[in-house]
């Protein structure tokens, strides 16, 4: 239930706006085509021209201007960097704009290694810009409204008027403009007309692991985790095709497996079998539940560790973290 009113920033307040790209940055051949048009073609400034917020001052940099589905550590990488930078400036708040496909991802990982006191909150659109009714410029208006509103704290993602934390938050729709959820704990919070209502608390961001941005910083490539889907008619074939590959050139082998199992992470038994000579060959093997809500509930008796909180694309960048903090 929502309990707690935030009242609008007083002040001027500094929001710098990244943009990386995504649908929020789209453009039609036709205009009004919601369906036909290319990711990541207008810029960050173009974004803003007509944006205004009472007492916000905004800076724009572009960092990327892809389509998320091609997402990669390149990009990641400049991201974390540039957020870092600003974080270390006296800015209230940074805004990331970004696809709606993998921006759960962008959000988890900005989240586990930046860890910040400040907001950085990431935005969207599920139309593109060329729309005859874009949803990104109001998206792009709340999201800076979040960033600089007093006491907003951690990763975020603000779409359809609705305020999301980065652990939970999950693309959950292909079309609907209210695309993302967070799970069974709900929303954090929601922003109407410029003023936040919050139904928990801002998130807390775990430690702080400058050692781990420097790694992002330098190392290359980054360790690789692949995720493989356990299901009806599921066999071992993808995980020894894997391990033979690493078998023949460990320099770009798999490093870690993040396995999507049934309910509460269960696998397919011809599954399970390959992953446990995966393991035996030194690859970081976890298990999580392909299911889109709760969480897989530990049984201790199992051989392969879980996941516990996090769906297969998350526990894919969190082994992929600490894998390289091990490294
Ligand atoms: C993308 O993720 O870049 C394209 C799809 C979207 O933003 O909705």
């Amino acid at each position: 239930m929502i309990d707690k009113c935030i009242a609008s920033p007083p002040g001027p307040a500094k929001v710098v706006v990244l943009g990386t790209g995504g649908t929020i940055a789209g453009r039609a051949a036709v205009q009004g085509d919601n369906l036909g048009y290319r990711a990541g073609e207008v810029g960050v400034d173009e974004l803003l021209a007509g944006i205004e917020v009472p007492g916000v001052a905004l800076q724009a940099e572009q960092v990327a201007n892809i389509d998320s589905k091609d997402m990669d550590a390149g990009v990641w990488r400049a991201l974390a960097l540039r957020c870092a930078h600003w974080l270390a400036q006296d800015v209230a708040g940074i805004v990331v704009t970004h696809g709606t496909d993998t921006l759960e991802e962008t959000a988890f990982f900005l989240h586990s290694v930046l860890a910040p006191r400040r907001p950085l909150v990431l935005t969207c659109a599920m139309r593109p810009a060329t729309s005859l009714a874009p949803d990104g410029p109001q998206n792009l208006r709340d999201a800076i409204g979040v960033a600089a509103t007093p006491g907003a704290a951690g990763v975020l993602a603000v779409c359809a008027g609705t305020i999301h934390g980065a652990q939970a938050v999950q693309k959950v729709h292909p079309y609907r403009l209210d695309a993302f959820s967070s799970g069974d704990l709900g929303p954090l919070g929601v922003i109407e007309e410029g003023r936040v209502t919050l139904a928990q608390g801002w998130p807390a961001s775990p430690p702080a692991a400058p050692a781990l941005l420097q790694r992002i910083a330098e190392q290359a490539p980054w360790p690789r985790v692949e995720i493989v889907l356990s299901h009806a008619g599921a066999g071992g074939r993808l995980v020894d095709a894997l391990l033979r590959e690493r078998a023949q050139d460990p320099a770009v082998g798999v490093q870690g497996l993040v396995l999507a199992g049934t309910g509460n992470a269960t696998l397919h038994r011809d599954l399970e079998s390959a992953a446990q000579r995966a393991q035996a060959a030194g690859v970081t093997v976890v298990r999580t539940t392909r299911c889109p809500f709760g969480r897989v509930l530990a049984s201790g008796a199992e051989a392969l560790p879980e996941a516990v909180d996090l769906p297969p694309v998350k526990a894919r960048i969190a082994l992929m973290l600490s894998l390289m903090q091990a490294g």
